[in-house]
């Protein structure tokens, strides 16, 4: 026998809202636009997991969880590369200005979660002592200064062991110098791996890489090595 109220409740539920009633959906659960969504973590699931994975790490793009990189990525270099994209990549534009669906407000959101929810201070120290993370005008230029020729040298101190002798893959790591992979990073990414590594898949950051941390130039020389192996633009 269902209770009078609820019965009274039922039969002026099609012309008056009844909050509360048994099946009535929880307003919290409606329907929300995409542009109202404030949440970092709705934000990160639904635009960038995807490439970069759900925790930031083992996706298959810029680890871009990983403490030391928050460390060394400035909020307003990562609001204007997540609003921006980076051309010739599949990092897409998502600022609304450039074509994309994200408002400013969610940019911001997603610049200072990220820090937010993944960066340490231990890292915090480390970077410390890193060279910066976008480097200094007229570096990494291949064949320039003879950083190419510098490169390979570097290359081979911090970087065969894994990688084999030229680059095309050994027992612990892939290839770094295939045209197709080429082609789809920026040079900036090259360094960005260089200097932050991939923990997640085992590769160590600047400082652990070899003997000693890599100096500054060295990595801008090793980035022109990789990326003179790239296809030339048609
Ligand atoms: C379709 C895949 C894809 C999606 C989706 C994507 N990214 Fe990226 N992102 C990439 C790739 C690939 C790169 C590396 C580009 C390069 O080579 O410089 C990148 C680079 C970045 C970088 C710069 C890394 C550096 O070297 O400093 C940041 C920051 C970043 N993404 C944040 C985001 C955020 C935040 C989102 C979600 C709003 C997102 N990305 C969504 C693929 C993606
Ligand atoms: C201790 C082993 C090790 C050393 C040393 C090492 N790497 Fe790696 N590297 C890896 C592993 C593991 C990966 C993950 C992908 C794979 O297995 O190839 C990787 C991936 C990369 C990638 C691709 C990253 C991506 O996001 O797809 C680049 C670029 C790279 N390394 C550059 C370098 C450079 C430059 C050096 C030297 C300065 C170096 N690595 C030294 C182990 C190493």
């Amino acid at each position: 026998m269902i209770p009078r109220l609820t019965l009274l409740c039922l039969v002026v539920a099609s012309t008056f809202a009844c909050d509360g009633l048994p099946g009535r959906p929880n307003p919290d659960d409606r329907y929300q636009r995409p542009e109202d969504v404030k949440d970092f973590g709705a934000l990160y699931a639904t635009n960038c997991s995807g490439c970069h994975g759900a925790t930031g790490q083992l996706g298959p793009a810029t680890p871009v969880g990983d403490p030391l990189y928050l460390a060394l990525a400035a909020p307003e270099y990562l609001r204007t590369i997540i609003a921006g994209g980076v051309a010739g990549t599949a990092m897409p534009r998502f600022g609304q200005e450039a074509g994309g669906t994200l408002t400013p407000e969610q940019i911001a959101i997603l610049a200072s979660g990220l820090g937010a929810r993944w960066s340490s201070r231990e890292a915090e120290k480390l970077a410390a002592k890193a060279p910066g993370l976008v480097a200094p005008v007229g570096g990494a230029v291949p064949g320039h200064d003879g950083q190419v020729e510098r490169g390979r040298g570097v290359y081979g101190q911090f970087c065969a062991s894994c990688h084999g002798p030229d680059g095309r893959g050994g027992e612990k790591a892939g290839s770094i110098v295939h045209a197709a992979y080429l082609g789809l990073v920026s040079d900036q990414g090259l360094r960005t791996t260089t200097l932050v590594g991939r923990r997640d898949l085992g590769m160590p950051n600047w400082h652990d890489l070899g003997q000693r941390p890599m100096a500054p130039g060295e990595i801008g020389d090793v980035v022109a090595w990789m990326a003179s192996h790239r296809a030339p633009a048609p």
